[in-house]
């Protein structure tokens, strides 16, 4: 592969986690369970790659409105998993970062998040965005709010410095597992030009292999942002001028 047509920005709706569970009639969570493992090692393949960012929903705006038990339970897993991987994740030189509205969750929930945060924040292999409590929409508004905090003018400049994912390049390839075709509320402004993969696999059985197939697709598109194929490089890629 030639560098351009690996992404350097990956990031995904992990859907699917229910129906994984409700196949095996085992509770929902058990799917919640098994998205966790399929995550570890999605970050590892991800890392193997080369590929450099790694952003992931793992707990959008709208999900509060599931059932209650559904809510505590993900909190719960949520908390428990970074507790009990974080030092794995570190050792793997990932450097961890929590992106979402952080006013409604507990103590503890945040407590791990800081932890995770200050232990990783010197790593220099794959970032690992976790979006929990995040919208897109909630995200175009903080920064806004921002700006007016600060009283600076509503460029596209300024927004994007107060975007919570300011820190690393725009996506270049979204992929969403489990079959739906749709955005949900995911990273609505910093997604404006990337390529889109949607995998029809569970997130729990998306692998190896399911990765490399998503960045077969994203290879071979060509990615043109308004301009027309002639005035890119021969490789597809754009001029550096541009
Ligand atoms: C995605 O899996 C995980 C979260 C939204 C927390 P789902 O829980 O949405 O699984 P399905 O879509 O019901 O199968
Ligand atoms: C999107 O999945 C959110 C996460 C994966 C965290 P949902 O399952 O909540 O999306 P909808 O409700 O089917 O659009
Ligand atoms: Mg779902």
């Amino acid at each position: 592969m030639t560098s351009h047509s690996l992404p350097v920005h990956v990031a995904i709706v992990m859907d699917g986690n229910g129906r994984w569970a409700s196949k095996r009639f085992l509770p929902r969570l058990a799917g919640h369970h098994q998205g966790v493992e399929s995550l570890k090692r999605c970050a590892k393949a991800c890392d193997a790659r080369g590929i450099r960012v790694l952003t992931v929903f793992a707990f959008s705006s709208e999900n509060w409105s599931r059932p209650a038990e559904e809510v505590s339970g993900l909190m719960d897993l949520f908390a428990m998993a970074l507790g009990r991987e974080v030092s794995q994740m570190h050792q793997e030189g990932v450097r961890m970062h929590f992106v979402g509205d952080r006013s409604k969750l507990s103590d503890r929930v945040l407590r791990e998040m800081e932890q995770a945060t200050a232990l990783t924040c010197n790593n220099t292999g794959l970032i690992l965005n976790i979006c929990f409590n995040y919208g897109g929409r909630w995200d175009i508004v903080q920064a806004v709010q921002s700006l007016i905090a600060k009283n600076l003018p509503a460029t596209e400049k300024n927004l994007c410095a107060m975007m919570s994912l300011a820190h690393v390049p725009d996506p270049d390839l979204v992929i969403r597992t489990g079959g739906e075709q749709r955005i949900s509320n995911f990273l609505l402004w910093q997604s404006a030009y990337a390529e889109f993969v949607f995998s029809e696999q569970l997130w729990p059985d998306f692998n190896e292999q399911e990765l490399d197939k998503a960045l077969q697709i994203f290879a071979k598109r060509q990615r043109r942002f308004g301009k027309i194929s002639p005035q890119l490089n021969a490789d597809g890629s754009l001029p550096l001028s541009s």
